[in-house]
């Protein structure tokens, strides 16, 4: 059975590519999604790839990836300054746990400087662009090989 890695995505990352492309880029989230699958195949990997806009449901698939994945990437976007119970969620998971921002949130407003996710992120990963989310799937790959 492949290792299944979660990668939950928060509110308006739908709209990547077309959002602010001086700070968030030209690929859109479809285009991350097709790089992830790529990697994940060449490391024998399965990804679940999602994307909401609504604080619930990220809860509610990080409660499922509780259960069913051996690793989660999250990019929860503003949830990341504000939600101590996408937190709560990730603390009751014992898989590794790697957080991605797509810009650099500490080169930006002070309000993105603090995550809640980073207390229980076992890596993050900021301002890498879209390939943030190829090298946390890389350091996954290689949590995973020592299970
Ligand atoms: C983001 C950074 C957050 O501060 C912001 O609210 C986002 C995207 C990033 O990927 O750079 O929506 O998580």
């Amino acid at each position: 059975m492949p290792n299944v890695v979660y990668i939950l995505n928060g509110p308006n990352l739908n709209l990547l590519g077309k959002r602010e492309p001086e700070i968030y880029g030209h690929h859109t989230l479809d285009d991350v999604r097709d790089l992830c699958v790529a990697m994940a195949d060449d490391h024998g990997l399965q990804i679940v790839f999602r994307q909401t806009n609504a604080e619930h449901e990220l809860i509610d698939w990080i409660q499922e990836a509780r259960e069913e994945a051996q690793a989660i990437i999250i990019n929860p976007a503003a949830y990341s300054h504000t939600s101590v119970a996408i937190l709560d969620a990730l603390n009751t998971c014992t898989c590794p746990v790697i957080e991605v921002h797509v810009s650099n949130i500490h080169a930006r407003e002070s309000f993105r400087h603090h995550s809640y996710v980073s207390h229980r992120a076992d890596a993050v990963i900021a301002g890498c662009g879209v390939e943030g989310y190829l090298l946390a799937l890389k350091r996954i790959s290689t949590l995973l090989q020592g299970t």
